[in-house]
């Protein structure tokens, strides 16, 4: 009933997300509803499934009805007013993991910066997948850095919090080994090619990039990257995917070397750029899968 109620409404994975909402519903994983299709249930339990499948019939996404999201493997905390993770953002972790294990071990502990955290999935990911990491993380949004912050508590991680609003109240805090974001970068007039989900119930200023440029924070990331990054650090960029040919133009016109690296599907998602010629930047590149 619940599989054919959102398949009436146009969703293409009724059936999944069906068995994900009455098992969130009843307070139980996926596998668990299989294992206890006898158990009985009660009215209230009836009343949160359908609940959360009229939450869904209405567009609304699976991870706002269940709170949580899984990234790189774990689960995050996700609430209205912070976006969602997306899985091709766990590309800059496989990036910056491959980068923190090509560090001469005398290096010291890396000081890394998420820009624009939003829940905190960057931040906390790094400070578990490298070691000794000492990470901060901004963000404009106090709502999300609130959810960052539970996520933080949760998963047992380490991170400095920044509000504030831009590179101002993070470049006080520099420079940093290794600066990660995936900033906000869809133009205005793409809202119209955005599913429902995003577009009505994701953080708008979260989706859309500034003034309608989709490559201002890429343009003032790499502006600032001189003074972000310590000698030989690395600023890693998420981007739209017509971006990389302007990101790459905008990084090296300003001298620094940089390539972009394909997410799996085949669009050059992360800009990679530094200072100064380093073996890593062409070394790290990992074009398929997850190195983990
Ligand atoms: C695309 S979301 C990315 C969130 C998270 N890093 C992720 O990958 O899921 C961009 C984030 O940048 C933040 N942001 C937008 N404008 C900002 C600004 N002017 N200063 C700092 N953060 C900003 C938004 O609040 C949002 O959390």
């Amino acid at each position: 009933m619940a599989r054919s109620f959102l398949g009436r409404k146009g969703l293409d994975e009724a059936r999944l997300e069906a068995e994900l909402l009455v098992a969130h519903a009843l307070g139980m994983d996926r596998l668990r509803l299989f294992l206890e299709l006898d158990r009985p249930v009660s009215g209230s339990e009836i009343d949160a499934a359908r609940d959360a499948l009229v939450r869904r019939g209405r567009r609304e996404p699976v991870a706002y009805i269940t709170g949580k999201r899984e990234f790189y493997g774990r689960d995050f905390a996700v609430r209205p007013g912070v976006l969602i993770p997306r899985p091709e953002t766990e590309l800059i972790v496989d990036h910056a993991r491959e980068w923190a294990r090509a560090r001469p071990a005398d290096a010291g502990a890396p000081r890394v910066l998420d820009f624009g955290t939003g829940s905190g999935c960057l931040a906390v990911t790094l400070a578990l997948e490298i070691e000794g990491a000492l990470v901060s993380a901004s963000d404009v949004s106090a709502d999300a850095l609130h959810v960052a912050t539970e996520n933080a508590q949760g998963l047992g991680a380490e991170v400095t919090w920044i509000e504030g609003d831009g590179l101002g109240p993070v470049l006080e805090r520099g420079p940093f080994d290794l600066v990660v974001s995936n900033p906000p970068y869809v133009e205005r007039g793409e809202a119209s090619e955005l599913a429902p989900e995003v577009r009505e119930y994701e953080p708008e200023g979260a989706l859309f990039a500034p003034e309608g440029d989709p490559d201002r924070w890429a343009r003032e990331l790499l502006d600032a990257a001189r003074h972000l990054l310590a000698p030989d650090g690395l600023l890693l960029v998420e981007l739209g995917h017509r971006q990389a040919p302007r990101a790459l133009e905008l990084a090296r016109s300003r001298g620094l070397i940089a390539c972009t690296h394909p997410d799996l599907a085949g669009i050059e998602r992360v800009l990679a750029a530094r200072g100064e010629t380093h073996d890593a930047l062409e070394a790290g590149r990992i074009r398929s899968g997850k190195a983990r």
